[in-house]
């Protein structure tokens, strides 16, 4: 067995007990948990031969070098930070499987017309400040500098946030990659879906990311002691907020192609004797069109404030953030279904309905990903898991889509 995998299913155990929390695996953007485990990948990506870098943001990079010193890069990576209670290969798979291909390259000496880029992205999921891809952002130049304000949960301000962990929040907007320096952006990651386990096969080429809508909500009524007010003469912020709840369920189960999902409410001060006088929820609405999920958010709105003013409380409606669904560069997928062909019977392509760095890197480069298969489906969940056959077998393609990339390295320029 290449030894390569011995390792990498090794580091797979070490990044998944590097968290904030001491049961799970816990590791958001701009944390010391976070910088523990950059820190393990760095020394990595040093043994396999590479330059490493952090961007102003907190991205880690690390560059190994091409036959010519000023040759482009492809870059290739996932992101470092976690969900709440995560599993292990969300991310971190797709980052060590191209630090594994890279190391493949120093082990046999080998250098390509191009660089080979490997990225460790420090904020893919959102979760700290409920925006997502601020590393890949960064990285493409398209990073929201009002993001910079959001407070997260303990009030403290992205910009604080960043600085208490190393970079450089005034440096962000300059430190974007020059596209022009780069091919393209290629990403393994597990499929976080039962397809592949349906059909049996360990890999999976992705045609397309499906857009995203994640809208905070907050439904304002009014406190009030629940053993003398009246029923009437409530105005129960959490009833109206349930029965929003209920019409998210009921549009996403009738809209074909559409997931919609309410993940976290809360009640701030809420207290059993009295009538909940706010609450606050995130809305996340997905779909492979854009037109037709703008409509679905519009039609949730317009049932929002219809159940509010119904209720007597009051609507704040704020959308996060809405990146549109990207399609991957035809030229790239092939690439990479030609690399699955040698390892496999047949090569399947799909559509991601979770979120990627690939979405975000799309705006400036051909992107493509490799999904790998993950037992039952499951991810954002402690069982997640990718079996060492199926990995195997993706640094195997990864190993052929760069070999390929170099046969054919003048069409891809
Ligand atoms: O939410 C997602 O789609 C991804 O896991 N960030
Ligand atoms: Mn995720
Ligand atoms: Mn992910």
């Amino acid at each position: 067995m290449d030894l390569r995998n011995s390792n990498l299913l090794e580091r797979i155990e070490h990044l998944g007990r590097i968290s904030e929390d001491s049961g799970a695996l816990t590791r958001r953007f701009a944390t010391p948990a976070l910088a523990r485990a950059f820190a393990s990948v760095e020394g990595w990506m040093q043994g396999a031969g590479m330059e490493t870098r952090y961007d102003a943001i907190g991205n880690l990079i690390g560059r190994y070098e091409g036959a010519k010193a000023d040759a482009r890069s492809i870059l290739m990576g996932s992101h470092l930070d976690t969900v709440p209670n995560a599993g292990k290969y969300d991310g971190a798979l797709g980052v060590l499987l191209a630090l594994a291909a890279v190391e493949g390259l120093h082990e046999q000496k080998k250098r390509f017309p191009f660089a080979v880029e490997v990225v460790a992205f420090c904020d893919e999921e959102g979760v700290r400040y409920q925006s997502t891809y601020l590393g890949s952002r960064a990285l493409a130049g398209t990073f929201t500098v009002g993001d910079l304000n959001l407070l997260d949960s303990e009030g403290i301000r992205m910009a604080d946030a960043i600085l208490s962990a190393g970079g450089v929040p005034d440096m962000i907007t300059s430190s974007a990659l020059d596209p022009s320096q780069y091919l393209g952006y290629v990403e393994a990651h597990i499929e976080q879906g039962p397809v592949l386990e349906n059909h049996n096969l360990a890999v999976g080429v992705v045609t397309g990311i499906v857009g995203q809508s994640r809208i905070r909500i907050t439904f304002t009524g009014h406190a009030s002691h629940a053993g003398t007010t009246p029923m009437n003469l409530r105005k129960d912020a959490l009833c109206a907020a349930a029965e929003f709840v209920l019409e998210v369920e009921r549009v996403g189960k009738s809209t074909p192609h559409l997931v919609a999902t309410v993940g976290e409410l809360r009640i701030p001060d809420g207290a059993s004797n009295v009538v909940p006088a706010q609450v606050l929820l995130t809305l996340d609405l997905r779909h492979g069109d854009n037109a037709i999920r703008r409509e679905m958010v519009a039609r949730l709105f317009h049932n929002a404030e219809a159940i509010s003013q119904q209720r007597g409380v009051s609507l704040d409606w704020e959308s996060i953030q809405e990146p549109s669904a990207v399609k991957c560069s035809p030229a790239w997928t092939r690439l990479l279904s030609q690399a699955v062909r040698s390892h496999q019977r047949e090569t399947l392509f799909l559509e991601s309905g979770a979120g990627h760095d690939a979405v975000a890197l799309s705006s400036i480069l051909p992107v493509a990903m490799l999904f790998v298969r993950c037992q039952q489906g499951l991810s954002h969940h402690t069982d997640e898991y990718a079996a060492p056959q199926d990995i195997a077998i993706a640094l195997k393609v990864l190993d052929d889509f760069l070999q390929l990339a170099a046969i054919q390295f003048e069409t891809l320029s």
